[in-house]
């Protein structure tokens, strides 16, 4: 059940696609036309919390927990070896239930056995399924993914999420690496930001929505479907925006719709430290094979790097300060809710 569920997700991403409406488009950088710099300058090293990346894009959580996915996860991680990408798998509760499964998760590991590995669970986890998660990959850290609405949607899924935070809370005490509690594409927004960050909470991904469409996915996966939530969820710019409100630049993955090195350099000239992508990824894995992801990931260094030139910022953390102006919905949300 749990298995075919996993690669029904895997089918309906591709299927449905990412809408692009992640509010990027409201993000203008102001252009420079005397650079000073050279491509040759361009670093495109970065820091979330402890962690130093030797790329600001990551692998977002997606898949484990059968053959097939197991064979996502091989040519996903041989591609963050070679390219230094970091990695997240997707969530492990069904390695922790069934430790037949769990090779699906550690072929991670395997291939890139000193890159920088996520591991991955939902917040009913418990601290001991938090210690065996990562253990069970070596990872360098933790991600705890909130997706109550998907949970909602799908007749099989949660309906109670109480206690949630302290669970959170009892995970970061207790576990050895950093955790980085994530959306899965509805947004993280200012308040549940202070109150991760009140219980120690050192990193957030936003994940806000404009991509892959967990309320659709499931939706899709059902006869008697709720097709009127499908919009539900904030954008990933205004969730960016509203967590940079409460974390400090250095703590805070943008993510959710970004598929190209222009969307990622306007996250990261917002002030997000990273970037993680999902569905790009699957997509051209999917449906052009090994060769055309090692391009694509290339074309994502190489287009950070030429627009990092254009701007005339030569780290990662100057592009964070970089000139730009806020448009359309974005600017009108920051404005009613007093964030600039
Ligand atoms: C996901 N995502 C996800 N996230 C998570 O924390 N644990 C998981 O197990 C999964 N599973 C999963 C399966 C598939 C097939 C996809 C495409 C995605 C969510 C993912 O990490 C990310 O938050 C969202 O997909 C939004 O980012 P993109 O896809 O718009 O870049």
């Amino acid at each position: 059940m749990r298995i075919s569920r996993k690669m029904e997700h895997v089918h309906y991403a591709l299927e449905l696609g990412q809408s692009r409406q992640q509010g990027l488009s409201d993000i203008k950088l102001v252009h420079n036309c005397l650079p000073e710099t050279s491509t040759d300058h361009i670093a495109l090293t970065t820091t979330i919390g402890d962690l130093i990346m030797s790329s600001p894009i990551l692998i977002n959580a997606m898949t484990g927990g059968a053959q097939e996915t197991e064979s996502i996860n091989r040519e996903l991680a041989i591609m963050a070896r070679e390219k230094g990408m970091a990695m997240a798998v997707g969530s492990q509760m069904s390695a922790i239930k069934n430790s037949e499964v769990a090779s699906s998760y550690q072929v991670v590991r395997r291939e890139n056995p000193n890159g920088i590995v996520f591991a991955n669970l939902g917040s009913e986890a418990s601290v001991e399924q938090a210690l065996r998660a990562v253990d069970m990959i070596e990872a360098n850290a933790l991600q705890i993914h909130l997706n109550v609405m998907q949970e909602l949607i799908m007749p099989e899924g949660d309906r109670s999420f109480v206690g949630m935070l302290s669970r959170i809370e009892a995970i970061v005490r207790h576990v050895p690496v950093p955790v980085i509690v994530k959306e899965v594409g509805f947004g993280i927004l200012r308040d549940n930001a202070a109150q991760l960050q009140n219980i120690g909470v050192r990193v957030l991904d936003v994940g806000g929505s404009g991509g892959t469409n967990f309320a659709a996915i499931e939706n899709a996966r059902r006869p008697a479907a709720m097709e009127w939530l499908n919009d539900w969820g904030t954008p990933t710019s205004i969730a960016l925006l509203e967590a940079l409100s409460v974390y400090d630049r250095g703590s805070v993955i943008a993510s959710g719709g970004i598929t190209n090195a222009l969307e990622a350099a306007k996250a990261l000239a917002l002030g997000a430290s990273a970037v993680g992508m999902a569905g790009a990824f699957l997509k051209v894995l999917r449906s052009e094979g090994v060769d055309a992801l090692h391009h694509f990931a290339d074309e994502l260094h190489q287009g950070l790097i030429l627009i990092m030139t254009a701007l005339g910022k030569n780290t990662i953390q100057a592009l964070g300060h970089n000139p730009l102006v806020i448009m359309g919905e974005t600017a009108e949300w920051c404005r009613a809710r007093g964030i600039d």
